[in-house]
């Protein structure tokens, strides 16, 4: 069988680079569905771009390469794209934007725009082996039901995506063809993802969730924190993992929006007589501050308080140092930081340096994107780069 390209992967960045695709496209995925990660992301309602999206929202060796994509297929690109086949949507939070029904919407979009385009989607098909001749590429093509089969295609496109969620079908498979090919890989290790704590440390406090600023290694978000059997979740928590390294504290700013030593001072001046954990639930959720209580000390009423004791115990809600133990892992994570070295692509088409015919898109390059909507954009963004391309 000859095709012109051979796309691997029929995820975010597979699907919208078969709609973009000249010629004979076939897309192949070895999952039972299509776009299974669209179809749970955003709790199933798919947070499918940000109105924000622009390059200093993702992290990269190299910040640049993103550039040419991001600015040629664009947040608006994507919204047209969703508005013209009459899915509606709504913005939740920081320009992050959801389907209004279901994630279900955006894979029946694709999948329109890759069919008529005339590509062709098959499921269940695994990939072994891919070798480079001097026209193109041969690949054996491997599926659940019925006879293994050989293909060969001018171009084969890596969108397979990263190693988050392998019970969902993740595999390392890209970075290993691209290792085949002689393109570097960067280190990779899974981002967005929850800390877990030693001891089960924050168990009794599970389900607690409030407005922090968490920093991990220079970079700072201003998003919710949940509390978890196994340690700290939430978009705050989930964003910070993507800068923190292991044996590295994190500082969690409990009120960010209220400076505590100024009201607590204020409030012992007009009601000295109230209790200092009672006091501070009203800013704080009350089970965080009974779980503060005994190692800092929140014991007296207001008035017992000197301003170098308050100045104390504020620092410390402001600046909460902890250590995790380290992460989920890919079990849990929505993405995988890292991938195939962008100094190996055209930032312009996503395809090889030195491998003609061979493009990289999607999570499968190292370009990892912020939680809110940019890692889909990126998906768009190097998956329409690449289609047009070709
Ligand atoms: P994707 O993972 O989408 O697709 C890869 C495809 O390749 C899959 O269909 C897989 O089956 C297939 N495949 C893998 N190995 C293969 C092999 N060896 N042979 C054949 N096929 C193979 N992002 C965002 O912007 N907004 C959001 O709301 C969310 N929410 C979210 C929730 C959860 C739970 C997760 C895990 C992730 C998110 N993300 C997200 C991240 C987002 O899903 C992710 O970045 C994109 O799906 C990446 O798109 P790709 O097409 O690169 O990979």
């Amino acid at each position: 069988m000859d095709v012109d390209t051979l796309i691997i992967g029929a995820g975010a960045a597979g699907l919208m680079c078969a709609a973009h695709a000249d010629g004979r496209v076939l897309l192949v995925d070895h999952a039972k569905k299509p776009g299974e990660k669209i179809r749970i992301s955003g709790g199933g309602r798919c947070n499918f771009t940000n109105l924000h999206a622009g390059p200093e929202n993702f992290l990269s060796a190299n910040p640049h390469f993103c550039k040419s994509a991001l600015s040629r297929y664009t947040q608006w690109d994507f919204i047209a794209l969703v508005e013209a086949h009459g899915i509606a949507w709504h913005e939740k939070t920081l320009g992050q934007l959801f389907c209004d029904d279901s994630a279900t919407q955006i894979v029946s979009m694709l999948l329109r725009e890759a069919s008529d385009a005339g590509a062709e989607l098959r499921l269940e098909t695994a990939v072994e082996g891919i070798e480079r001749g001097p026209d193109g590429f041969t690949a054996t093509l491997v599926p659940a039901k019925g006879h293994r089969r050989r293909v060969f295609a001018r171009n084969v496109v890596l969108a397979t995506g990263g190693k988050s969620i392998p019970g969902m079908g993740a595999t390392g498979f890209a970075y290993d063809v691209a290792r085949q090919f002689g393109l570097p890989v960067t280190d990779i290790r899974p981002a967005l993802v929850p800390f877990t704590f030693p001891e089960k440390r924050f168990a009794a406090l599970s389900g607690t969730a409030l407005p922090v600023r968490a920093t991990a290694n220079g970079a700072s978000f201003d998003e919710a924190m949940l509390f978890t059997h196994r340690g700290l979740s939430g978009p705050a928590m989930l964003q910070i993992s993507s800068f923190w390294r292991e044996g590295q504290q994190i500082e969690v700013d409990l009120s960010p929006g209220l400076r505590l030593y100024d009201h607590l001072r204020e409030r012992r001046q007009s009601h000295g007589g109230r209790n200092l954990t009672t006091e501070l639930a009203g800013v704080l959720p009350a089970k965080l501050v009974q779980y503060l209580a005994a190692p800092l000390g929140l014991t007296g009423n207001l008035a017992d308080q000197g301003d170098a004791r308050l100045q104390d115990i504020c620092t410390t809600l402001h600046g909460w140092h902890l250590s995790p133990s380290g992460t989920e892992g890919y079990r849990t994570a929505e993405v995988t930081l890292g991938g195939i070295d962008t100094q190996a692509l055209s930032s312009r088409t996503m395809e090889a340096k030195h491998v003609p015919g061979l493009y990289v898109i999607g999570e499968a390059v190292d370009v990892t994107g912020w939680l809110g909507g940019y890692n889909f954009q990126w998906a768009w963004s190097s998956g329409w780069a690449a289609g047009q391309a070709i």
